[in-house]
C-alpha cells in the first residue's frame, strides 16, 4: 500500500496510473466495519482502491467535537492495509485548503434541513472536502455509507449538478447485533449511553410516525434534534451526552 501525505506526490503517482477503473472511499479515519464495507465494494469493484484519511475542520460547527473526534492513524494504516487498499491519502489542512476555504461548494435546499439545520455550515464542508478529493483522485467510482442518508443525497446532487464523471455507490448501513449503527463516535459513549444507544434504532423502526418516535426518544432520555419521514425513509439524530448519533431506516410502503 502506498501512502501519500505530500499532494504533488500524489498527483504524479495517478497521472502515471493507466486504469480507468479507481474506486474511491473518503472516510474520515477511527475505521470500523462500517469502513470495511465499502473498501470491500470498492476492492471487488475496481482495478485499484483509494482511501483518503482526513478529518475535515470545515464541516465541524463545534471546535469541542472537532477537537473530540477519535483519530488512529497507525491502527487505520494496518487496518487498510489488510483490506486491499492499494494507495492511501493522508493529506493536512494546508494541501488541501490553499486557498483557506475561501472557495467552498454550496447547496441551497436540502443541506439547510434535517442535520444541517442543526448544524449550520456543515454541508458546505462535506461537499467541498469531497469535490476536493474527487478533483484530486478521479475516481470511476465512490463509496458513502447509507447511515449518512442526507451526505449521500447531497453528494449525488452535487455530482449530477457539476457533471462529475464518477458513480456514487450507497452501501448499507452495518449496526452492532443490539441494532445501533456503526460510527467512529460511537468510541465517545459511555457505558450508560452504550447501553441506551440502540434504543435509537429501535424507536426509528418500532413507532408508527415520526412524531410518536421523537416522544418516545424524549422519554427514554434521548436529546432529540430531529426526527422526519422523508421520501420512504425516517432521518434521526439524537445526542447522548456530547455524542450526537444520526440513523435512518426505509419506510415499509
Ligand atoms: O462521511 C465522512 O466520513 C465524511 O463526511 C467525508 C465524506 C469523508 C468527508 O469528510
Amino acid at each position: 500500500m502506498n501512502r501519500f501525505d505530500d499532494l504533488g506526490q500524489w498527483q504524479a503517482h495517478r497521472r502515471a496510473l493507466r486504469t480507468g477503473e479507481l474506486g474511491f472511499v473518503p472516510t474520515m479515519g477511527a475505521l470500523h466495519a462500517g469502513h470495511r464495507s465499502l473498501v470491500e465494494a470498492s476492492v471487488n469493484g475496481n482495478e485499484r482502491t483509494v482511501v483518503s484519511l482526513f478529518v475535515n475542520p470545515t464541516q465541524f460547527d463545534q471546535r469541542a467535537d472537532l477537537d473530540a473526534y477519535p483519530a488512529d492513524l497507525d491502527g487505520d494504516l494496518d487496518k487498510l492495509r489488510a483490506w486491499g487498499v492499494d494507495d492511501v491519502l493522508v493529506p493536512d489542512y494546508g494541501a488541501l485548503y490553499p486557498d483557506g476555504y475561501r472557495y467552498r461548494v454550496a447547496e441551497s435546499g436540502l443541506s439547510s434541513r434535517l442535520c444541517g439545520a442543526h448544524r449550520p455550515g456543515h454541508f458546505d464542508g462535506v461537499l467541498s472536502v469531497v469535490m476536493k478529493l474527487f478533483n484530486l483522485v478521479r475516481p470511476a467510482r465512490a463509496y458513502f455509507g447509507e447511515k449518512d442518508w442526507q451526505q449521500l443525497a447531497l453528494v449525488r446532487g452535487m455530482v449530477e449538478a457539476f457533471f462529475m464523471p464518477v458513480d456514487i455507490v450507497g452501501c448499507p448501513t452495518v449496526r452492532e447485533g443490539d441494532g445501533l449503527a456503526l460510527s467512529s463516535r460511537n468510541q465517545r459513549l459511555s457505558p450508560a449511553e452504550r447501553a441506551m444507544a440502540p434504543g435509537f434504532h429501535r424507536a426509528l423502526v418500532q413507532q408508527a410516525s415520526a412524531d410518536d418516535a421523537a416522544q418516545a426518544l424524549q422519554a427514554a432520555g434521548f436529546d432529540v434534534d430531529y426526527v422526519e419521514d422523508i421520501d420512504g425513509r425516517r432521518l434521526g439524530a439524537v445526542r447522548l451526552g456530547s455524542t450526537r448519533l444520526i440513523d435512518n431506516i426505509a419506510l415499509e410502503s
